[in-house]
C-alpha cells in the first residue's frame, strides 16, 4: 500500500456539478487497498451557507475537519500561515466566468487546480493560466469527462499510435435537453458573459473528445451558425459548426439543448484510414463500436482491457465508480501530481477545446471578449 499523505482539496462551489466531485472524493477518501487514502477534502468554498450545507450534510465526510468560507479570498488569507489547513488541490465547480479568476487565484497561492469545463471563457485568459501552472510548477486538470469514460483511453492510445491509420474526418452531435427551468434556476446561466449556450456549456465536452481522436491537429478555419429557438436566453440553444484542421482532417458539429430533457443524447463517429470508432450516450446507456481495416469488431476487446486495467490499478471496488467520470479525473491529476506528467485532460486541451467554441461563434458574428 502506498504510504503517501492524502492530497488535501477545497471545493469551490457547491452547486450541481459539486455533486460529482463529491462522489469521487468519497472514493478517494476511504482506503483503497492498493492506494490507501488519497485524498481528503479540508474545505468548502460557497457565498450560500445552505449550498454548504447541503453537501455537509448529505455526503458522510466528518464536518469536524471541514472548514467553510464565503470566497476563496477568505480561505487563503485564514490559512496563510497553516500549511495543515492550506489546500494542495482547489476544486473549481462555479459557474464558468469566475473558473479564471479563481484558477488565477489557486495557482498564485501554490495550488494545483481541478477546473471545471470550460477552462475559462476567454483564450488569452486561459493561456495566462497556462504560463502561471508552468511557472508555479502546478498542475492543471479540466473536468472534460468524455475523456475518462471507460475504454475511449483505450481507443484514443491506439489511434494515436496509428492502429487505425491517419485519421480523416469526425462528426458528433449532441443533443442534450433542456428545459426553461434549467437556464431559470440560476441567473449565470444562458448569459453570453457568464456561461455561453448549447455549444459553449453542453457541446466543449464533444469538441474536446473529437479533437482529440483526430490527432489535436491545428485548427484551420471554422464556419458556425447558432439561433436561441425555444428557450428565453441571451446565448444560443442550437449551434452547428464545421471546423478544417491541418494535415485535412474535418470536424462537423451538432449541438443542442432544444430536444427532448427526458433522452439526453450525443453521438460520435470518426473515420480513419484504416477503421472507424463509433461511440453514443443515450439516456446514461454507453454504446460503442471500433472496426478495424478488415471489418473486424473490436469492442469486445476493448472491454476486457479496460476492465483488467482498472481492476489492476484500482482493484474492485473501482468497477462502481465507472459511472462517474470524475472519480477518473481526480485519480489522474493525484497521479499526475505524484508522477509530474501532465494529466489527460491537460491545460492545453482546455485551451484547445476553447479555441473551437470560439470559432465557431466569431463565424456565427458572436463576441466573446467581456
Ligand atoms: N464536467 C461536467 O460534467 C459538468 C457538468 C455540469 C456543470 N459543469 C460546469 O460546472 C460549473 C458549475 O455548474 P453547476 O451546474 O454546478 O452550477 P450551479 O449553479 O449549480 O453551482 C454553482 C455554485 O457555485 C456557487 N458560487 C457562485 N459564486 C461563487 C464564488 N465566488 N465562490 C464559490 N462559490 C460560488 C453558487 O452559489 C453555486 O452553489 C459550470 O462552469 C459548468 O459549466 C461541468
Amino acid at each position: 500500500m502506498n504510504n503517501r499523505m492524502p492530497l488535501k482539496i477545497a471545493l469551490a462551489g457547491c452547486g450541481r456539478v459539486a455533486d460529482k466531485h463529491l462522489k469521487a472524493l468519497n472514493y478517494l477518501t476511504n482506503n483503497n487497498k492498493k492506494h490507501g487514502q488519497r485524498a481528503e477534502l479540508i474545505a468548502l468554498i460557497d457565498p450560500v451557507p445552505q449550498a454548504r450545507q447541503r453537501i455537509l450534510s448529505g455526503y458522510g465526510f466528518s464536518r469536524d475537519n471541514i472548514q467553510e468560507y464565503d470566497c476563496l479570498e477568505d480561505m487563503f488569507e485564514t490559512n496563510v500561515n497553516d500549511s495543515h489547513m492550506k489546500p494542495d488541490i482547489v476544486a473549481i465547480t462555479t459557474p464558468s466566468s469566475q473558473h479564471y479568476t479563481q484558477a488565477k487565484q489557486a495557482l498564485e497561492n501554490d495550488c494545483h487546480v481541478f477546473i471545471e469545463k470550460p477552462i475559462a471563457m476567454q483564450l488569452e485568459h486561459a493561456q495566462e493560466l497556462r504560463l502561471l501552472a508552468e511557472q508555479n510548477y502546478k498542475k492543471i486538470v479540466v473536468g472534460h469527462i468524455y475523456r475518462y469514460f471507460p475504454v475511449i483511453g483505450l481507443v484514443a492510445q491506439d489511434i494515436a499510435q496509428g492502429m487505425f491509420g491517419k485519421p480523416l474526418y469526425g462528426t458528433v452531435s449532441v443533443r442534450w435537453g433542456h428545459d426553461q427551468t434549467y437556464y431559470d434556476q440560476a441567473t449565470w446561466r444562458g448569459t453570453r458573459e457568464h456561461d455561453g449556450g448549447a455549444i459553449m456549456n453542453q457541446s466543449i465536452h464533444a469538441l474536446d473528445l473529437m479533437h482529440w481522436l483526430l490527432g489535436e491537429p491545428e485548427l484551420i478555419s471554422a464556419k458556425g451558425a447558432i439561433s436561441t429557438q425555444i428557450h428565453r436566453i441571451e446565448s444560443e440553444d442550437l449551434g452547428f459548426g464545421i471546423f478544417e484542421f491541418a494535415d485535412d482532417r474535418w470536424l462537423m458539429l451538432e449541438g443542442t439543448t432544444n430536444t427532448e430533457p427526458a433522452r439526453p443524447e450525443a453521438s460520435f463517429f470518426v473515420r480513419l484510414t484504416q477503421g472507424d470508432v463509433k461511440a453514443g450516450i443515450s439516456s446514461g446507456r454507453i454504446s460503442f463500436s471500433v472496426f478495424d481495416s478488415n471489418g473486424k469488431q473490436l469492442k469486445n476487446r476493448y472491454i476486457r482491457r479496460e476492465i483488467f486495467r482498472r481492476i489492476k490499478t484500482e482493484g474492485f471496488s473501482y468497477l462502481l465508480q465507472m459511472g462517474n467520470p470524475h472519480t477518473a479525473i481526480y485519480i489522474d491529476l493525484i497521479d499526475s501530481i505524484s508522477n509530474d506528467r501532465q494529466p489527460l485532460a491537460d491545460v492545453v486541451s482546455g485551451i484547445n477545446s476553447l479555441k473551437l467554441v470560439l470559432a465557431l461563434y466569431q463565424d456565427a458574428g458572436v463576441s466573446y471578449n467581456h
